[in-house]
C-alpha cells in the first residue's frame, strides 16, 4: 500500500521539473497529467485500494499534486501568453509603410524674394550678399551719411554695446559699398536679405524686415537705364502696365525717386491696398551719387550708375493675401504650413 503512496510523491517531484516551454508543450503536459485519462486521473481511482483509515491521507496527498500541476500549467500558460504579445509588439515588419516625414514649406518671404530675384537674373542681375552685423561705415559713412549726418535719424538702429562701431544694417544698401570696394565695375548685382530698425512692432511695420537692392555701375549708365528696368520689374512682378518715379531724396542717389506701379482701382483688394489712389509705392531708386562712388574707390568721372531697394514684406502680404505683417515673423507653423507647395 504504501506504494501508491510512493508514486503520488514521485509524480509531485515529476510534475515539479516539468517545463514546458512552448504551448503544444503545455497541452500535452495538460493531457498527461490534468487529462481525463492522465496521471492525476488514475491515481485517484486507485482511492479504493486505499485501507479506510489511510483515506483521507491520500485525498489530502492527491489534491495537492492535483493543485501543484494545475498552478504549473496555469504560470506556464500566461508567461507563455506574455512572451507571445511581447514578440507580437516588437515584431519587425518590413512591408509597413512609413510613417510619413512632414514636409516644410518655403517661407513667404523667401518665395517673394525668389520671384523678385528670378525676374533680375532675366536680365543679368546676379546675387551678392552681405553681412546683417554692419560696421557703420558700409551702412552709413561710406553711403553719403556721415555721423551727425540728420538723415541717420530715418534709419534708427540697434548698435552693439561691446563693439564700437558695429550696428545692425538698416538697408541691404551696405552690400553696395561691400560690392563697390571690392569689384570693378561693370557691376549688376541684387542683394536680398534681413535689415533692422529701430522702430514700434505694428501690423504694418516691424524692427526687422528684408529688403533687396539692386545696383548697376558701368560707363554711361543713365537714368532712362534705370527707368526701364525698373519698369521691366513692374510688368514681370504686377502685371503692371504703368510706373510712376516721383522725386525723392536718399544721401546716396541724386537724383532720387520713389517708383509707384499702377493697380487700379477696380477691385476692392486694389482700392485697399493704394489707398484709393491706384498707385503701389514699392521701392526707392535713384542715380548713385559720385561721392559714393568715389567712397568706394571707383572713379566717378568714368563711370556712373543706379541702385534701387525695395521692401519684401509688404510685396509678401500682397501676394499672398496676408493681413498682418507679425505673422510672417511668429514661426507659428500652422501659418506657414499654408504655404506648402507654392513655388
Ligand atoms: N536704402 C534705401 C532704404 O532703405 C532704399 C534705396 C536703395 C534707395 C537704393 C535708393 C537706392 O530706404
Amino acid at each position: 500500500m504504501s506504494d501508491i503512496f510512493e508514486q503520488v510523491q514521485q509524480t509531485i517531484t515529476a510534475v515539479q521539473s516539468e517545463a514546458p516551454a512552448t504551448a503544444e508543450a503545455l497541452e500535452t503536459f495538460r493531457i498527461k497529467y490534468l487529462g481525463s485519462k492522465g496521471v492525476i486521473k488514475s491515481i485517484m481511482e486507485e482511492m479504493r485500494n486505499v485501507p479506510n483509515e489511510r483515506k483521507r491521507e491520500f485525498g489530502q496527498l492527491v489534491n495537492n499534486l492535483k493543485q501543484i500541476a494545475e498552478e504549473k500549467h496555469q504560470q506556464i500558460k500566461t508567461a507563455l501568453e506574455a512572451s507571445e504579445a511581447n514578440a507580437a509588439g516588437s515584431a519587425l515588419d518590413l512591408t509597413r509603410p512609413g510613417e510619413p516625414l512632414p514636409l516644410g514649406a518655403r517661407h513667404p518671404v523667401s518665395l517673394t524674394m525668389n520671384r523678385i530675384i528670378k525676374i533680375f537674373e532675366k536680365i543679368g542681375f546676379v546675387v551678392a550678399d552681405g553681412p546683417e552685423v554692419e560696421h557703420d561705415w558700409y551702412n552709413f559713412t561710406a553711403m553719403n551719411t556721415p555721423e551727425d549726418h540728420p538723415a541717420r535719424d530715418m534709419q534708427d538702429t540697434f548698435y552693439v554695446v561691446d563693439a564700437p562701431g558695429m550696428l545692425l544694417r538698416t538697408h541691404t544698401s551696405n552690400v553696395q559699398a561691400r560690392v563697390m570696394t571690392t569689384r570693378k565695375p561693370p557691376i549688376r548685382i541684387i542683394a536680398p536679405g534681413r535689415v533692422f530698425r529701430n522702430e514700434t512692432i505694428s501690423a504694418r511695420s516691424h524692427a526687422q524686415f528684408h529688403q533687396i537692392e539692386g545696383l548697376y555701375i558701368d560707363e554711361g549708365v543713365s537714368f532712362a537705364d534705370m527707368k526701364q528696368t525698373l519698369y521691366f520689374f513692374a510688368q514681370e512682378m504686377f502685371g503692371a502696365t504703368k510706373i510712376r518715379l516721383r522725386p525723392s531724396f536718399f544721401p546716396f542717389t541724386e537724383p532720387s525717386a520713389e517708383m509707384d506701379v499702377w493697380l487700379g482701382m477696380e477691385t476692392e483688394e486694389t482700392r485697399r491696398l493704394t489707398k484709393n489712389t491706384g498707385w503701389l509705392e514699392i521701392l526707392g531708386c535713384g542715380m548713385v551719387d559720385p561721392q559714393v562712388l568715389e567712397n568706394c574707390g571707383i572713379d566717378s568721372k568714368t563711370y556712373s550708375g543706379f541702385a534701387f531697394g525695395m521692401g519684401i514684406e509688404r510685396q509678401a502680404l500682397r501676394l499672398f493675401n496676408i493681413p498682418d505683417i507679425r505673422f510672417l515673423f511668429e514661426n507659428d507653423v500652422r501659418f506657414l504650413s499654408q504655404f506648402s507647395g507654392v513655388i
